[in-house]
């Protein structure tokens, strides 16, 4: 028989063990409340990459980046050793737009962490607008200079898609890239032309790039999107494109980034002149991998995190000397 005692200590020993538990349960839930915020330099599937609080944080380093770059101030935040540097390759050329393309991507660009920028002008020097903007840019920067060569320049009334753009620019940042780039750091290169839009999370995606990544592009080929299909383990199979799904690479140059240990170790990885129209991206990417290799990003290929934006050219009457009484002002820089 049980002395009242006994049942005394066995109810305050259940007593002492449900308040531990409900206690325990207690923290842990607190716990997972207060999990520390993501790190910003991580994406999870959802995307939901960066927590408000981190897009603050990041807003305000962009901010002090400009503020440094405008009183000459060498920018701290330049080096983070522990993440790989995102190389974008800007081809460039002077036009109405070009200020306003330049200003819009190079502020998205201030917030994305441990990126150099190299802007390749095509132009026969280098210019004061662009060269002006950059040093104001607070961005960690490389700027050159590469002419397309008479031949291949677009006439003022030929059809856009008659010959390619940024070829030459392009391979003069990676001839750059071969001969100044630590091959012992690790480093993504990315095609961004001034025209397109990024978001934050895409650069995100692509640090991580080991050989090459893919992912889709918004507004391109005469499509909502463009995008790498999967099989069923995940790899790329085939594309879905507005145009020419035959090509080895059907896809547009934002929508892939290279590691550039590829491009080091592949030094007849160029752009070329003598490609077939639109197979740009088909040269560079069939030069440093296979089609088996690729890794696609953005949630499977399922988030459009890049457009191919293209801004209509501005209708500037006054140039043309149609508005009256109006003299344009060439020493205001637009
Ligand atoms: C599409 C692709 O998105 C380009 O990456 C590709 O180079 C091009 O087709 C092609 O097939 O050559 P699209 O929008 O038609 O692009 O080309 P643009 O945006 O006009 O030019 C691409 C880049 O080259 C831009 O950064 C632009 O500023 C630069 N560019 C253009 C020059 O440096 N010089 C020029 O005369 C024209
Ligand atoms: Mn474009």
């Amino acid at each position: 028989m049980l002395s009242p005692r006994s049942v005394n200590v066995k109810s305050f020993r259940f007593i002492v063990f449900t308040t531990l538990v409900i206690f325990c349960v207690m923290l842990g839930l607190k716990l997972m409340v207060n999990l520390p915020e993501p790190s910003i330099y991580t994406v999870s599937d959802e995307s939901k990459a960066v927590s408000s609080q981190s897009r603050q944080l990041r807003a305000q380093i962009g901010r002090l980046k400009l503020l440094l770059a405008k009183n000459g101030i060498a920018n701290p935040y330049e080096n983070l050793e522990s993440l790989p540097t995102i190389y974008a390759i800007t081809p460039t050329h002077t036009r109405p737009l070009q200020k306003a393309e330049l200003t819009r991507i190079s502020q998205t660009f201030l917030l994305v962490p441990n990126f150099h920028w190299i802007v390749v002008e095509d132009s026969e020097t280098k210019t004061p607008l662009v060269t002006n903007l950059l040093a104001q840019s607070g961005l960690m920067y490389t700027h050159l200079n590469a002419e397309t060569p008479k031949e291949w320049k677009l006439l003022l009334d030929d059809p856009q898609w008659k010959k390619p753009r940024g070829v030459k620019q392009r391979n003069a940042a990676l001839q750059w890239l071969r001969n100044h780039a630590d091959p012992r750091k690790p480093a993504v290169v990315f095609f961004a032309d001034d025209d397109n839009t990024y978001s934050l999370e895409l650069f995100e995606e692509m640090r991580t790039t080991k050989k090459v990544s893919v992912w889709p592009v918004g507004l391109v080929g005469s499509v909502r999107f463009e995008r790498p299909i999967l099989d069923e383990h995940g790899k790329v199979a085939n594309w879905s494109t507005g145009w020419r799904p035959e090509r080895p690479f059907a896809i547009d140059m934002a929508g892939f980034a290279i590691n550039l240990k590829l491009l080091l170790d592949n030094p007849q990885a160029e752009f070329s002149f003598d490609a077939p129209r639109g197979y740009q991206e088909s040269t560079i990417l069939a030069a440093v991998v296979t089609k088996d290799e690729l890794e696609p990003k953005a949630s499977k290929c399922t988030k459009v995190y890049v457009w191919h934006t293209r801004t209509e050219n501005p209708k500037l009457d006054d140039l043309k000397g149609k508005v009256p009484g109006m003299i344009v002002d060439w020493t205001v820089e637009v």
